[in-house]
Parts: structure tokens; C-alpha cells; sequence
């Protein structure tokens, strides 16, 4: 492997459905909160890893749309939970250039986790290393119906006709406009599902599912995930020989 300081991503963007942090807290005999604040220690050391690997975009299915429906006390934590983050990891965010984002519907998010994202979006704008989207009270198919909503209202007030709408179009209207799609999907826990991810967004990604919950993984997993995908070929449609034009020799994980 190599160590050197000066070398390419291996990917631009990763993309990661965090699994596992009550089964972690369950077979420990603890408390399902206690899963999730292992899971918190957990995102922060893959951010710190993304970084070192020159990663541009780091994606985290954080709150889905359906995670409403828990036990009220259990989205109470993971609200709190979300605002000590935002608050701890802000000057580590602003020293290692890290921009804040955050995706989803979020009327249903409290007024004070809205001004708190709100404020650290702002304060990370200038992040240049990794943009780090959240994707909170997020569902695929609801940010699919937003988007086609957006373009209705264009098309019905004549600023654009229905057969111009292109998939350009389309994306910029979904909530991660401006992002390239995702490289790599990660799932831990072992669950073999996107569950209403980035359902547009995933179109030509590689998916790694991983057995180990949320709460154990880590840097060395997060590199050995790396490793698989430096073994894939994608193709996006394209013949083997047609993708391997232009393909150097495969990287490896520093
Ligand atoms: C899945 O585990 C995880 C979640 C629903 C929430 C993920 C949240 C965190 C890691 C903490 C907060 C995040 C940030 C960015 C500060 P699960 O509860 O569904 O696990 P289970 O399937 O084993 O019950």
C-alpha cells in the first residue's frame, strides 16, 4: 500500500446507510441509545478518515423519513444526539475544511435542530476537503415526488415546456443538486437493501454490505471497502472493452 502524502482519491463520493446501532446496544444487554451514541464516535472517525483519503463527498443516511414513526424517547436522542455532534465537531469541521450539507424534508425538524443546521451549514461554507451531507427526515421516493413537484410548477406556469424537462433538469431539482452521483454505497449491519436511499442518485453506484453493525465499523473496514471497490469495473451501460480505455493501473488504498 502505498504511503504516500501526494496520491488520487480513490473515489469522489461515498455513500454510507448506517445499520445496526440497536442490535450493537441489544447484544451488549444495553440500551438502544447507547448503540446510537457508539454510532455518533463511529461517524466521526470515518469523516477523519474520509478526509485522509481525499474523499470529496461523504453522503450519511442519518434520520430516514419512516425512523418518525420509533418510539418517541428513541428520535428525542437522536435529535439530541445530532445537535451535540454539531456543536463538538464544528471547529474540528471548520480545521479540516469540512462543508456541512443536509438533505431531506425538513419541516418536520424541530426549530431549533433547523437554526442549528442551518448555522453550521453556514459556518463550514468554505469547507474545501469533503462536503459532508446528512441526509435527515430523508426519503428517496418523497425527495423523487418534491422534485417532479418543482418542475410541475414550472411547466405549469409556461417557464418551461413538459418536453424540454431533461434529466439535467431533474437533478438539480432534487435535493442534492449540485453533488455527483455516489461512487460507493456502503450498508452495514448486513441487510441487503437500499431502503429509499438516493434512489435516483444510486443509479450506477457499486453497493459493499458489510456484516458488522454501524457501531464497530471504522477506518480499517472503511479501507477494506476501498480495496473491493478498486476491484470493480463499472461500466455505466458500456461494453468491458469500451470502459477500459482510459482506465489506469488500479489504485490502491494509502
Ligand atoms: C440505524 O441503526 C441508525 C439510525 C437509524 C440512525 C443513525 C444515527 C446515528 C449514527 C447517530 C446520529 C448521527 C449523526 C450524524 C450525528 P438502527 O437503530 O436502525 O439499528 P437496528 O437496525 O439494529 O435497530
Amino acid at each position: 500500500m502505498s504511503k504516500s502524502a501526494d496520491f488520487s482519491p480513490i473515489l469522489d463520493h461515498l455513500a454510507i446507510i448506517m445499520d445496526g446501532n440497536g442490535r450493537w446496544a441489544e447484544q451488549r444487554g444495553l440500551p438502544r441509545v447507547a448503540g446510537h451514541q457508539q454510532g455518533v464516535r463511529t461517524v466521526i472517525d470515518v469523516v477523519d478518515e474520509c478526509v485522509r483519503q481525499k474523499i470529496s463527498y461523504l453522503t450519511l443516511f442519518a434520520f430516514s423519513s419512516e425512523n418518525w414513526g420509533r418510539p418517541q424517547s428513541e428520535v428525542d436522542t437522536l435529535m439530541s444526539l445530532l445537535l451535540e455532534f454539531l456543536a463538538s465537531q464544528r471547529q474540528r469541521m471548520l480545521d479540516d475544511g469540512v462543508r456541512l450539507r443536509v438533505i431531506g424534508d425538513h419541516s418536520r425538524l424541530s426549530k431549533e435542530v433547523r437554526s442549528a443546521l442551518q448555522r453550521a451549514e453556514l459556518e463550514t461554507a468554505n469547507g474545501k476537503h469533503l462536503v459532508l451531507t446528512l441526509a435527515l427526515s430523508y426519503g428517496g421516493r418523497d425527495e423523487i415526488v418534491r422534485a417532479a413537484r418543482k418542475i410541475a410548477q414550472k411547466v405549469a406556469a409556461g417557464e418551461v415546456a413538459p418536453e424540454a424537462v431533461s434529466a439535467a433538469d431533474f437533478e438539480m431539482a432534487l435535493d442534492t443538486a449540485g453533488l455527483p452521483d455516489p461512487d460507493l454505497l456502503i450498508r452495514t449491519s448486513g441487510e441487503l437493501r437500499i431502503s429509499n436511499f438516493l434512489l435516483w442518485q444510486l443509479a450506477y453506484a457499486e453497493f459493499y454490505f458489510v456484516d458488522v453493525y454501524w457501531p464497530d465499523f471504522g477506518p480499517v473496514e472503511l479501507r477494506q471497502a476501498l480495496e473491493s471497490y478498486c476491484q470493480r469495473r463499472r461500466r455505466f451501460g458500456l461494453t468491458a472493452e469500451q470502459t477500459a480505455e482510459g482506465e489506469g493501473l488500479s489504485n490502491n488504498v494509502s
